[in-house]
């Protein structure tokens, strides 16, 4: 790799021992994929937040860096950690976890990452434009910020998020070149999308489809008519997580589809495979539910708002949770959403999300309108799901 005078000073270790480790990171990460340069990364968004998947020994490389004089040189959010950093004791958190939780927030403090642990950053201020170079994690916002804004981001592992963070700078390869962004097979969708829980079922489908026959890189969708920036978020959560896919088009929404043609193989998604991924999220009646979730990927303040205006006089009867990022629930404290929203019952939980939480065992049934949260409540916590529209999910809870 070439380097310039700077990154290679910051390899040589001059900026000490973080930055010097930081580099080292990256410039392997480059040789491995073929990249010929660097290019500044000028947001970087940080995945491995929760303790639950850290541990020991990833909050150990952590204050080891914090240590060696690592600070973030640009503009650097999180995602969501393991618990409410505010309010952890009312989500059932055990005070040991919290403990360490709060030791790996200490050591992002430290290098100067700024504590706001949401996976949707872009609706939060960390939030690049088109053709921007970045650095982010979290798959679902790695999808949204490819596709949905055009902005270039590989999706990074926490030590290489970091140390972007810890550079401003990232090896130019995959996603960050042009000639890796174009679409290579095209997906014709033939069914109705009225809700952000058919955005995500569709998502499941196209990556299950994708993911079976080898064809991750940027299928080109078109049949998508409209799709608000909640039904973007959905689709990405879930198109990234049953198909691991890191950019598409989408034909009359994204901004760089209009520079292709549709490639001429085509896949085509039928209303009857849309209804059958809805489907096999109902693994369960939403009856039957003892937790209800919404907020994955974590809600603007616009979902917010309709979940007060629903929950208005209204008591839950089961384990709700709201998740979003901590500046949306300010917006929410000061319009006095979270007020009609805790006067229910429900809890807002900031920072964090029933995927992350260590939460296994405490629950059977979920209910929620995310096909992604479906996915990781069954593998990671083996609870059973019901995937339902947004309103009726809110619905559910109070049932
Ligand atoms: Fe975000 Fe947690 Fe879902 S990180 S995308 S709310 S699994």
């Amino acid at each position: 790799m070439k380097l310039n005078q700077k990154e290679q000073d910051m390899l040589n270790g001059r900026e000490g021992p973080a930055t010097q480790k930081a580099m080292e990171i990256l410039t392997t990460l480059g040789r491995i994929y073929g990249a010929e340069r660097m290019v500044p990364a000028t947001s970087v968004q940080i995945a491995g937040v929760s303790y639950d998947n850290l541990g020991e020994a990833g909050l150990h490389f952590l204050q080891q860096m914090a240590e060696g004089g690592g600070r973030a040189r640009v503009l650097t959010t999180l995602n969501p950690a393991g618990m409410d950093i505010e309010n952890w004791q009312a989500l059932g958190i055990s005070p040991e976890f919290a403990k360490n939780q709060q030791r790996v927030l200490d050591a992002f403090a430290q290098m100067k990452v700024i504590a706001t642990a949401t996976c949707t950053p872009y609706l939060i201020g960390n939030t690049p434009h088109y053709g921007e170079h970045i650095a982010w994690a979290e798959s679902s916002a790695v999808c949204y910020a490819n596709s949905v804004i055009g902005a270039r981001t590989n999706r990074e592992g926490g030590p290489s998020a970091l140390a972007a963070s810890l550079t401003g700078v990232t090896p130019a390869y995959g996603f960050h070149l042009t000639e890796n962004r174009r679409p290579a097979v095209t997906i014709k969708v033939q069914g109705k999308l009225p809700e952000n829980n058919v955005f995500g079922a569709l998502g499941k489908a196209i990556g299950q489809k994708l993911e079976a026959g080898g064809k991750k890189i940027a299928p080109y969708i078109h049949g998508v008519p409209e799709a608000s920036v909640e039904n973007l978020k959905s689709f990405c959560a879930s198109i990234a997580t049953y198909g691991g896919v890191a950019l598409f088009h989408m034909e009359g929404i994204t901004p760089e589809a209009a520079q292709f043609s549709p490639p001429t193989e085509t896949i085509v998604v039928t209303q009857a495979e849309i209804n059958a991924a809805i489907a096999s999220m109902n693994m369960e009646a939403s009856e039957a539910a003892d937790f209800v979730s919404l907020g994955c990927p974590h809600l603007s303040i616009k979902e917010v708002a309709r979940i007060a205006e629903l929950l208005e006089g209204k008591k839950v009867t089961k384990e709700f949770w709201i998740t979003t990022a901590r500046p949306v629930k300010q917006i929410a404290d000061m319009m006095g959403y979270t007020a009609t929203i805790e006067a229910s019952g429900a809890k807002i939980a900031a920072d964090t999300c029933c995927v992350v939480a260590p939460i296994k065992g405490r629950f059977d049934t979920m209910v929620t309108d995310s096909a992604k949260a479906c996915y990781y409540a069954f593998a990671k916590n083996n609870f059973k799901t019901a995937l339902k529209p947004f309103d009726d999910v809110v619905a559910e809870a109070t049932r």
